[in-house]
């Protein structure tokens, strides 16, 4: 299974700091892994004609339909267009400040695979939810829109597990905690999906990932890449990050 690295810049960054980042990225050794960065959708334009060619870039939000009168929206159609490769689905800071429910979400999703976006589906659950043992209901249920994609389109989604309480906090999952869930990701996708397809769809972990815990973290054997926050907002953090695996 490849290894995904993938930078959630949020609404972080500008032009200069993008210039930056992506000079100091321009000579390092490359090696077999995906390296993706999602920044602000304003800068995407930016990081397309900057980032050195090892590194993909995609959008943190994609709307539920391609055009029309949906003012402040992002068409998956347009990222596209201007060759953003995928696009983030159902962050928690979407889920939790822009109210972005299960429905909403399959769309999304649906959208953005009918314009071949790669869609990082993004899930988690909350502290309150954890502490009152409903982790693994709260993980089945956002899940569980999978089941509407079809066939075809399965194998471009990526699933992100991002437990709420580890975003952006320092306090990040133990790799026991997080393999637990993600073999139980994995084993859903198996019963709607089947086997195979679940055993080939990239499963990322998120949540204060830093150059100091991403190796143990990569090392569980349902964890195939990390959605990084704050720790790839740095070239030389992003560097660490990337160049970690053997
Ligand atoms: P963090 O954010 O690495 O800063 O915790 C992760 C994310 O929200 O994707």
């Amino acid at each position: 299974m490849d290894t995904y690295i993938v930078g959630n810049w949020k609404m972080n960054q500008n032009l200069e700091s993008i210039k930056t980042f992506f000079e100091d990225l321009n000579s390092i050794p490359t090696k077999n892994i995906h390296a993706w960065i999602s920044p602000q959708a304003i800068h995407i334009p930016a990081c397309l004609g900057l980032a050195p060619s090892f590194i993909k870039i995609g959008s943190q939000n994609s709307s539920h339909k391609v055009e029309g009168a949906f003012t402040g929206e992002i068409s998956p159609k347009a990222l596209k267009e201007i060759g953003a490769s995928f696009t983030l689905v159902g962050h928690s800071e979407r889920r939790e400040y822009f109210h972005e429910t299960n429905d909403l979400l399959l769309e999304k999703i649906k959208m953005a695979l009918d314009e071949k976006l790669k869609v990082i589906f993004c899930i988690g659950e909350t502290l309150k939810e954890r502490e009152t043992g409903k982790t693994l209901d709260v993980i089945k249920n956002q899940l569980s829109i999978l089941a509407e994609i079809s066939e075809a389109q399965r194998e471009n989604i990526i699933v992100a597990y991002e437990p709420v309480w580890a975003i952006g906090t320092g306090l990040s999952a133990t790799s026991s905690q997080a393999e637990e869930v993600h073999s139980f990701i994995r084993k859903y996708l198996s019963e709607i999906w089947g086997n195979n397809q679940a055993s080939l769809t990239p499963l990322l972990y998120g949540g204060s990932v830093k150059p100091e815990n991403i190796k143990e973290l990569l090392s569980q054997e349902n964890i195939n890449g990390a959605l990084v926050g704050g720790a790839s907002l740095n070239s030389a953090s992003f560097q660490k990050l990337y160049s970690s695996q053997n």
